[in-house]
């Protein structure tokens, strides 16, 4: 099949924690979204175990493409999916392997080209599903429970790594710091909702900006957190909560308003489940309107972790000549590459 008549993919997303299919149609038009999530699976862990989330995606990856495919009006033949696009990396390893594995047959079976998409991209791309006009260069903060990445996005597919964390992703400190307050799994919800109720200012938590340019680090602000609770076993936890919260986003904004600004952004985006902060995103609105920039905040279905969003990316690769042969594999440390 020639590239330009794929009109409908079928995204797969296993790269962690939720099982996702969904149906997208030109690359914007999110026909069919379902996903299904392991958090409770998890929970009595504290976080998400690899062996667990592997089996579970075993399990539930058919019924969701099912339905999927139902809610789309298709079917177990493929009806009208010209392709299909899965998450190949980064992630879990033995997750990965089941989206992979799983999209490889169907392709195969429905002779329709398949394509492997980098699950940073298809974050990228999440933002795109709903503001496909966002002006360019664009800075985008992806701050997940894996990766809290600063990116320049000069136009769709062409990016540049501004800066990194050192340490802990902010979604990896969000869950440990929950973890540690006995606020449970995932952390980043439990501590954004309590931290509402809570003095910002009561404790005064470091806020480490290492080097120059645009990296990151938590894990001095968690230690502090832990030092802190331990030597005022009475302190308030939405207090802490609320402080802790409040440090890790002075530090995101510090650095994304930074960034945009060096590279002339014309919006700042966010981008992964921490995304869905809400204290997060009234920062990040109200730096943007400071700084006379857009400010893109998708939704939260769309912040966290979707198949829409590797549909749309992956019709976009698909558009640029970019199908991936049936030997497709998984990587766990896959990067992130610019189109073409
Ligand atoms: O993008 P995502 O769904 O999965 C990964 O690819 O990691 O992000 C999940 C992460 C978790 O660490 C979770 O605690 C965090 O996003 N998160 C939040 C919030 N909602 C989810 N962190 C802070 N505040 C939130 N409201
Ligand atoms: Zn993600």
């Amino acid at each position: 099949m020639a590239r330009s008549t794929v009109t409908r993919v079928l995204g797969i997303e296993t790269s962690c924690d939720e099982t996702a299919a969904s149906v997208v149609d030109g690359g914007s038009v999110i026909v069919s979204s379902v996903v299904s999530s392991q958090v409770d699976l998890h929970a009595r862990y504290g976080g998400v175990v690899p062996e667990l989330a592997g089996r579970a995606h075993v399990e539930l990856l058919t019924p969701v493409l099912a339905e999927a495919l139902a809610l789309a009006g298709s079917d177990p033949s493929g009806s009208g999916i010209d392709a299909i696009a899965v998450t190949n990396g980064p992630g879990l390893i033995g997750s990965l392997l089941v989206g992979v594995a799983e999209a490889k047959a169907l392709a195969l079976a429905w002779r329709v080209p398949l394509v492997g998409v980098n699950h940073l991209e298809a974050h990228l791309f999440a933002s795109l599903l709903e503001q496909p006009d966002l002006g360019w260069p664009l800075a985008v903060l992806l701050v997940s429970g894996g990766h809290t990445l600063l990116i320049e996005v000069s136009e769709p597919g062409r990016y540049r790594l501004l800066g990194g964390t050192i340490d802990d992703a902010a979604g990896e400190a969000f869950d440990k710091v929950a973890r540690f307050l006995g606020l449970g799994y995932p952390g980043g919800p439990a501590i954004d909702e309590i931290a509402e109720e809570g003095d910002p200012h009561a404790f005064s938590f470091p806020r480490s900006l290492p080097g120059g340019g645009y990296d990151f680090s938590f894990s001095g602000l968690k230690t502090s957190v832990v030092n802190t609770v331990r030597k005022h076993p009475d302190s308030s936890t939405a207090d802490v909560a609320a402080s802790f919260r409040l440090a890790v986003v002075d530090v995101l904004v510090a650095r994304a308003r930074a960034a945009a600004a060096d590279i002339g952004a014309k919006a700042l985006c966010l981008a992964g489940g921490v995304a869905a902060n809400a204290l997060l995103r009234r920062r990040i609105e109200e730096a943007c309107a400071e700084d006379g920039i857009g400010a893109f905040l998708p939704s939260r279905a769309l912040c966290t972790d979707n198949a829409a969003m590797v549909a749309a990316a992956g019709w976009w690769r698909l558009h640029h000549g970019e199908a991936s042969p049936l030997t497709l594999g998984a990587d766990p440390n896959l990067r992130l590459v610019s189109t073409g």
